[in-house]
């Protein structure tokens, strides 16, 4: 089968890399790609979001199959347009991956069908929003209604920095027409666990937790990016908690979506905090997380592409889905600066991977037979081994031999996870 997938960082290389594991792929296309996965797949100069140019691409190569992953094109209706050509895809329709595109959707959705979520209050002005916030507790919590490329939910800890913040999301429009709509949310507590799942839309099959890093610097300071590193499992996601989300938040999320005749196929990632009130849903994300996904997917052994296929046309079965007992750590190396301002065009050296190592690139470009950064986040440094504490051993040892001018990792990936392993 020859294979499309759309999109481009670290998570398309996973992606792309556990496909060509299967027996049944043939060609990989990836649109756009970068310069790191194109050792592995024919990238073409077409935008994940130019949705009549991926449509005119999958029509001259006869693609079989395709893998849709960001959230912009699942949100504009890229799987929607390449099924009206005949072509099986893996990926919601846009009026499912509204659940991570509009997040007053996916309040209101959990609402209405008692699904655990943080407290919150829609606002369409600023000035009933400003005078909400007056009365209200801090911190809390103000999040933009739309994409807003991970940025868009913000903890403020006065009035004054609240004030701030619905000027700058609704009137300064920083995040443009997402901040048109915004939520007020109660601040909950708790440590964050993320849960990707396959689901046919009517089988949910969650696969192993995992545990992201989203601020730049070490100790879980500094600047909110798309993420660090990562570690799977979450030792915090006990076999308990895992059974009560499956009843409590997994499967009732899947019926209200078809309640809603919205039914959602496709990787449905679930934001989770464990309060101590119980797990609840910080976020839902259409589509597989980064880089969540470099963790996840190398600790897959069932085929990939069987899951896809059968999630695509309706015959997802649990069995089909097996997960290693092993642990995964992924160091993401960055360029300095990141998620500000920062430099790239610098060689990347490269190193040897061995059995259970692997590099995902997320942030290069080719120039001849040289890699060069290109990116905020330029590759994952990934490794699995039989317990957590060998997995960020060995991420860390295969980090330190990659070099670039100007590389920035954080050095306490899993670190907290160790902690509570009681193996630090
Ligand atoms: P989101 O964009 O909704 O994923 O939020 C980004 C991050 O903000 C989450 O990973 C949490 O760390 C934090 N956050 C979001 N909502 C809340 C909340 N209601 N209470 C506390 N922290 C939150
Ligand atoms: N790592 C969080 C996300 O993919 O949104």
């Amino acid at each position: 089968m020859d294979i499309l997938v759309i999109g481009g960082g670290g998570r398309e290389h996973a992606v792309i890399k556990t496909l060509k594991k299967s027996a049944k792929c043939g060609k990989i296309y990836c649109l756009p790609g970068n310069g790191g996965i194109a050792r592995d797949a024919e990238c073409h100069p077409v935008k994940a979001t130019d949705i009549a140019g991926i449509v005119e691409f999958a029509k001259t190569h006869a693609v079989d199959f395709a893998v849709v992953t960001p959230d912009d094109p699942l949100c504009l209706g890229c799987v929607d347009a390449l099924e009206e050509l005949g072509i099986p895809c893996f990926g919601p329709r846009a009026n499912a991956a509204i659940i991570e595109g509009s997040k007053v959707f996916s309040k209101d959705l959990m609402q209405k069908y008692g699904i655990p979520t943080a407290a919150s209050r829609t606002f369409t002005d600023p000035m009933s929003a400003i005078s909400y916030l007056k009365a209200s507790e801090y911190p809390t919590v103000i999040k933009a209604d739309g994409l807003a490329l991970g940025k868009g939910a913000v903890i403020v800890n006065s009035f004054e920095e609240a004030e701030q913040t619905v000027k700058e999301m609704m009137v300064d429009k920083i995040f443009g027409e997402s901040g048109s709509r915004i939520l007020v949310e109660e601040f909950l507590t708790g440590p964050e666990v993320s849960v990707l799942s396959f689901t046919d839309g009517n089988v949910v099959v969650p696969m192993v937790s995992s545990m992201d890093h989203k601020r730049a610097l070490d100790g879980d300071e500094g600047l909110n990016t798309g993420g660090m590193g990562t570690i799977a499992p979450n030792p915090y996601y006990t076999e308990e908690i895992a059974n009560r989300c499956m009843e409590e938040i997994f499967l009732p999320t899947v019926k209200a979506m078809n309640a809603e005749g919205r039914t959602f196929k496709g990787c449905l990632y679930f934001g989770l905090m464990l309060t101590p009130k119980g797990p609840k849903v910080i976020e839902y994300n259409c589509r597989f997380g980064d880089p969540e996904t470099q963790v996840v997917l190398p600790l897959l052994e069932s085929d990939l592409l069987e899951i896809m296929i059968a999630v695509q046309n309706g015959s997802l079965t649990a069995d089909m889905v097996r997960f290693s007992d092993a642990s995964a750590c992924c160091v993401v190396l960055a360029s300095s600066g990141y998620p500000k301002k920062y430099q790239t065009g610098f060689e990347i050296a490269l190193a040897e991977t061995k059995e259970g190592e692997d590099i995902f690139i997320a942030g290069a470009k080719k120039e001849g037979e040289k890699l060069l950064t290109a990116g905020g986040r330029v590759l994952g440094a990934i490794t699995t081994a039989k317990n957590l504490r060998d997995a960020i051993g060995r991420a860390y040892a295969l980090a330190d031999q990659i070099q670039f001018e100007n590389a920035y990792m954080r050095r306490d990936i899993g670190a907290r996870a160790l902690k509570v392993l009681g193996e630090e």
